[in-house]
């Protein structure tokens, strides 16, 4: 088994992704969308970006490479009788079957970072979109106390083995320099390539903190592979105070429930 597709088909991220409905339809409304525009969503999820994208007239394919990711986000377009919008399995560093320059705009929120070959992601999203279209990705940034993702992975995985040879951090892809040289070997210059930081939000008015990261524990796969790891070490308790603390110590509502926002790298390449 694919392990990239094995830790996101692990738990159940609908419950995850729950928390970020209002940012996903923020950021579709920062793109400034007025026409009809054929879409690529990159590690789509259960459609986060994609359905509001459908709402707003696009025609959306949204790729994913978990198969219960695609199964939910079908069933949330057929539910909400979303006829232009389709998700399909696939994976960002091959996109076989999909027609070069074939989409207006190929949008990845904290998508397409997550799979293992980054420069042939790049070289991907360059290829299937069309000259004069655009490419934007939403990012976490390592090292950044405020991007909330980019922290709860690195506590995690402090309590796992280190990852295999040759394994390349999801989170370069929040580091300007990577990003120039990715998408300068698929041929992009640089002065086509604009970043700047943003912030979105994780908001659960019915859970504190505390059960805020007990979802996680519960559906998101890097986090239950650092607890299943932390069993073995003994050090389950260690690692749930450090990302309870995590949440409390970035959570801005004051009334018990959750919100906390979590700083990104939005990149955009104009094609
Ligand atoms: C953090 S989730 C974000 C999902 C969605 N974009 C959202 O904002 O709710 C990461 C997503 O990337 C997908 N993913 C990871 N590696 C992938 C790959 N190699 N190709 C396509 N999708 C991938 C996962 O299955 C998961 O749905």
């Amino acid at each position: 088994m694919n392990p990239n597709k094995a830790l996101w088909e692990k738990g159940d991220f609908t419950e995850i992704a729950a928390f970020m409905r209002q940012s996903g339809e923020a950021v579709v409304k920062s793109l400034g969308i007025t026409t009809p525009l054929r879409v690529l969503d990159l590690g789509c999820g259960d459609g986060t970006t994609a359905v509001p994208l459908a709402l707003l007239g696009a025609e959306v394919v949204g790729i994913d490479i978990a198969k219960n990711l695609v199964d939910a986000g079908n069933k949330r377009a057929a539910e909400a009788g979303l006829n232009k919008l389709t998700f399909q399995e696939g994976d960002a560093c091959n996109l076989q079957g999909v027609s070069d320059h074939s989409f207006d705009l190929t949008l990845s929120v904290f998508g397409a970072m997550f799979a293992p070959k980054p420069f042939d992601v790049a070289k991907e999203m360059v290829r299937v979109t069309k000259p004069g279209g655009r490419i934007v990705m939403g990012n976490w940034i390592p090292n950044d106390p405020t991007s909330f993702v980019s922290q709860l992975l690195k506590i995690s995985s402090s309590f796992m083995p280190p990852p295999p040879e040759g394994f390349i951090s999801p989170m370069t892809w929040g580091v300007d320099t990577h990003i120039i040289e990715r998408f300068g070997q698929a041929g992009v210059p640089k002065e086509k390539i604009s970043m700047v930081k943003d912030t979105f939000y994780f908001i659960s008015p019915d859970k504190s903190p505390t059960q805020f990261i007990e979802s996680f524990r519960q559906f998101y796969g890097p986090t239950m592979n650092a607890f299943e790891a932390a069993e073995k070490s003994g050090t389950v308790e260690e690692l749930h105070n450090q990302l309870v603390e995590l949440a409390k110590t970035q959570n801005k509502s004051t009334d018990g429930s959750t919100s906390i926002p979590a700083t990104f790298l939005r990149v955009t390449v104009n094609l």
